[in-house]
C-alpha cells in the first residue's frame, strides 16, 4: 500500500482536515473536499479582480475574463477535446444533461422513436429522458443489470472484461435499433461503482445506428480516471467541478462542435447574443450561446486549480490509489462481517471505482450513518438519487462509503471499527 501511504500526505493540502482533525470523510461521490490552492484562487478572484466578464473594457474585468477562459482551455486539454469551444460551462452535471434534453432531445426525438439508458443511472440522467419520452410519446428503454452489478449485456465477468465491439454489438442489437435517437449512460455508477465499457458500447451502438447520439454521464469518471472524449467516441460528455476538488456551481458540458452549433440555446438572455432587434436575435457561436447570464465566475476560475492539482498527481495514480483502497475495503468488509454485510456491485476492484454501497444486517442505513457520524465518519445513507436502481436491488436504501485521493487505509480501518460499534449498539 505504498501509494496509499504517499497519498495520505495529501491531507495536509486540504484545510478541512485542520479544522476537523478527526474527520474520516467517505462521501466524495456526493462532493469532494477542496485543496487550499482552489480556496486561495477563489479568494484571489473575490479580493483582487471580482469584476464581471466579457463586458468590461477595464483591467480587472479583462483579467477575470482571461482567467475564466483559461479554465476552459485547461478543461478542454484535460479531457482531450478538439477545441476549447466544445466546453460549455453550466451549473452542474444535472444542468448539462437537461440542456441536452431540451436543446437537442426535443428537436430530434419524436413519437415512436426511442431513448435508451440504464437502470444504474443517477436521476439526473434518467428523469430528463423519461419526461421527454412521456411528453412526445417515445419509448424509454432501460438496460438492466445482472446479479453481479454489471450492465446486463449477457456477458459473464471474464467476457465483460474482454468485451469488444463484436460481442457488445450482438447484445446491444436487441436493445438499440434504427429508431433509437439517443443512448445515454453513466461511465461509473455512483452506487455500484461499476465501470461500464462505454467505449465498446458507443462503438457498437454507432454500428447499429450511425445516426445515434451518445451521451456519457462522467460525473463519477472524470474525477477518478483518465477520460479522453476523442478516444471514447461519444457525442456528449458531462461532469461537475465539485466532485473533482473544484468549487460547487460549475458543471461541464462537452459536445462535438458541429452538434453544439446546430443546437438551440437552452436559456436566452445576456452574454449569449450577437445582435438583438425587435423582430429577431442573432446568437453567439458555442460555447457562449449556451452560457446566458452571469456565470459562476470565481468558481470557474478556481476550477482550473483543481485540475492542476489532479494533473500533478496524475490520473493514472489517482485510479491506482482508489483501486487499492477499494480492494482493501472489500476484503476487510468481507473478512470482518461475512454475510451479515451485503456489498452491491462488482467484487473485482478492476471493474469498479471507489464507491462501495452496502446493506448491513437489518440495520437501517440512516441509523448506521448516524452512529458512524458520532465517530466522525461521514458516509451517505439513502437511495443516492438512484431509486430505480435501489428498487431493482430490492432495497429502499444503502450505506455508501466512497474514497478519493485524500483517503487512506486508516480511514477504512476506522470505518470497520465504526461498523463494529453499529453492531454492538443495534444488535
Ligand atoms: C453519476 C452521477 N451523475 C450525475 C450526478 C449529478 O451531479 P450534480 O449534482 O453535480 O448535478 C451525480 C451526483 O452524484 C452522479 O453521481
Amino acid at each position: 500500500m505504498t501509494s496509499c501511504y504517499k497519498m495520505n500526505k495529501l491531507k495536509k493540502d486540504f484545510p478541512i482536515f485542520n479544522n476537523n482533525p478527526k474527520l474520516t470523510y467517505l462521501d466524495s461521490t456526493a462532493t469532494s473536499l477542496k485543496p487550499k490552492s482552489v480556496i486561495d484562487k477563489l479568494v484571489e478572484y473575490y479580493s483582487q479582480y471580482s469584476a464581471n466578464i466579457f463586458r468590461g473594457v477595464y483591467k480587472i474585468s479583462e483579467k477575470a475574463t482571461e482567467e475564466y477562459e483559461e479554465t476552459r482551455k485547461i478543461v478542454a486539454d484535460f479531457i482531450n477535446a478538439r477545441k476549447d469551444a466544445e466546453i460549455v460551462f453550466t451549473r452542474n452535471t444535472t444542468e448539462s444533461l437537461n440542456l441536452i434534453a431540451y436543446s437537442l432531445g426535443r428537436e430530434i426525438v419524436d413519437k415512436d422513436d426511442e431513448i435508451v439508458t440504464t437502470i444504474m443511472e443517477h436521476h439526473s440522467n434518467f428523469v430528463p429522458w423519461q419526461v421527454l419520452c412521456l411528453e412526445v410519446g417515445a419509448s424509454f428503454k432501460v438496460i438492466d443489470i445482472n446479479d453481479k452489478g454489471y450492465l446486463d449485456l449477457e456477458l459473464d465477468d471474464i467476457k465483460y472484461k474482454k468485451s469488444n465491439i463484436k460481442n457488445t454489438y450482438q447484445i446491444l442489437k436487441k436493445i438499440v435499433t434504427e429508431k433509437t435517437k439517443i443512448l445515454t449512460l453513466t461511465y461509473i455508477s455512483n452506487v455500484l461503482g461499476t465501470i461500464n465499457p462505454v467505449k465498446e458500447i458507443i462503438a457498437a451502438a454507432k454500428k447499429i445506428n450511425p445516426k445515434i447520439i451518445t451521451i456519457i454521464d462522467a460525473a463519477q469518471a472524470v474525477p477518478h480516471l483518465k477520460v479522453d472524449v476523442q478516444d471514447l467516441g461519444c457525442d456528449f460528455l458531462v461532469f461537475s467541478s465539485h466532485k473533482m476538488l473544484g468549487p460547487t456551481g460549475v458543471g461541464v458540458l462537452w459536445g462535438k462542435e458541429n452538434l453544439l452549433k446546430e443546437m438551440f440555446p437552452f436559456m436566452y438572455g445576456g452574454e449569449m447574443i450577437n445582435e438583438v432587434y425587435i423582430d429577431r436575435t442573432i446568437f453567439k457561436d458555442p460555447p457562449h450561446k449556451f452560457e446566458a447570464g452571469t456565470p459562476a465566475i470565481g468558481e470557474v476560475i478556481a476550477f482550473k486549480e483543481a485540475i492542476k492539482y489532479l494533473k500533478t498527481i496524475g490520473m493514472d495514480k489517482v485510479r491506482e490509489h482508489e483501486k487499492k483502497l477499494a480492494l482493501f475495503c472489500l476484503k476487510i468488509l468481507r473478512r470482518e462481517f461475512g454475510n451479515r454485510l451485503k456489498i452491491f456491485g462488482p467484487i473485482d476492484e478492476n471493474d469498479r471505482g471507489g464507491a462501495i454501497a452496502f446493506s448491513f444486517g437489518k440495520y437501517h442505513p440512516h441509523d448506521i450513518a448516524s452512529i458512524l457520524d458520532e465517530e466522525k465518519i461521514a458516509v451517505r445513507a439513502g437511495h443516492h438519487c438512484a431509486m430505480p436502481l435501489h428498487n431493482r436491488l430490492g432495497v429502499n436504501a444503502t450505506v455508501r462509503a466512497s474514497f478519493y485521493i485524500y483517503n487512506d487505509e486508516n480511514d477504512i480501518e476506522r470505518l470497520i471499527k465504526g461498523l463494529k460499534k453499529v453492531e454492538k449498539i443495534l444488535a
